[in-house]
């Protein structure tokens, strides 16, 4: 599907990414694979299809620092001669009752997740107006609705999707596609990590969360990792500016008590 497409994949150092950068080679595409957790890099690339080795680096980047994600765009293009599609994935938690949300932790949650997919997505369209291109970006359904606990991550998904809307409105002339996904609890160490914090046992806390997805589990980082390569790929090109859920049907309605 994205058999000689170059892409730019931040976060690709665990979790979705990583799902995803493994979809991507699988799929033929070459990568730059940007994250801060270096060691988590590395892995990512030890994990790749042998004959997509050569066509993979990671590069050590913090997406809040648009010296860094530019330095990431420009890797790609001197690498590989273009950039197809950029991949905005990194994100962070920020989990805690609202009214007990440090001024700290909502501004590193806004900084990471929604500064960090605009200077993503704003080095990624310099370097696509050439030729055109892919920009997704990982929003989330908590960014569609409130979600307790959530009250400075949903924000910055919510906005996520308004920034990819409007990427797309001026993206169409250039021929760059901007979509958003937006999975429901999806099995990660970002999930973990939440699922820990209720305190409630491994088991129970998953059940809490899973409660009000009618496929009754949690997501597979490999089924994002689908959606994404679907819409990076030329088969979703006349598909932008729309926000993908990827939620077991969470988005579809209450599930009754009966
Ligand atoms: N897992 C879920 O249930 C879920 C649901 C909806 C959306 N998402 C979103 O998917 C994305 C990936 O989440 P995940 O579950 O794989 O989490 P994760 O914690 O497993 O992975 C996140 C990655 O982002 C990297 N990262 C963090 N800050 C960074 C920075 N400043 N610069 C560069 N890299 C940075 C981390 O090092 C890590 O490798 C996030 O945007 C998250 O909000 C996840």
């Amino acid at each position: 599907m994205l058999q000689n497409k170059v892409a730019v994949i931040t976060g690709a150092s665990s979790g979705l990414g990583r799902a995803i950068a493994l979809r991507y080679a699988q799929e033929g595409a070459s990568l730059i694979l940007a994250d801060l957790n270096e060691e988590g890099g590395e892995h990512t690339l030890s994990l790749l299809p042998e004959a997509s080795k050569a066509r993979a680096k990671f590069l050590r980047t913090d997406v809040t620092k648009e010296a860094e994600v530019e330095a990431a765009v420009a890797l790609a293009v001197s690498s590989f001669g273009h950039l197809d599609i950029m991949m905005a994935n990194a994100g962070i938690g920020a989990p805690g009752f609202l009214s007990q949300l440090s001024q700290a932790d909502f501004e590193k949650v806004i900084a990471v997740n929604l500064t960090g997919v605009f200077l993503c997505a704003k080095h990624a369209f310099r370097a696509m107006q050439v030729k055109g291109g892919a920009i997704l970006t990982m929003a989330s359904v908590a960014g569609l609705q409130g979600t307790m606990k959530l009250g400075g991550y949903g924000p910055s998904k919510a906005a996520v999707v308004q920034l990819t809307q409007t990427l797309a409105l001026e993206g169409a002339r250039f021929n760059i596609r901007a979509n958003a996904l937006a999975p429901v609890w999806t099995e990660s160490p970002m999930v973990d990590g939440f699922v820990k914090g209720l305190r409630a046992g491994h088991e129970a806390g998953v059940k809490r969360l899973t409660a009000d997805i009618p496929l009754g589990r949690l997501g597979k980082p490999e089924e994002v990792a689908a959606a994404a390569a679907f819409l990076a790929s030329d088969q979703a090109s006349f598909i932008t500016g729309i926000v993908l859920p990827i939620d077991g049907g969470h988005l579809a309605g209450r599930i009754p008590v009966l």
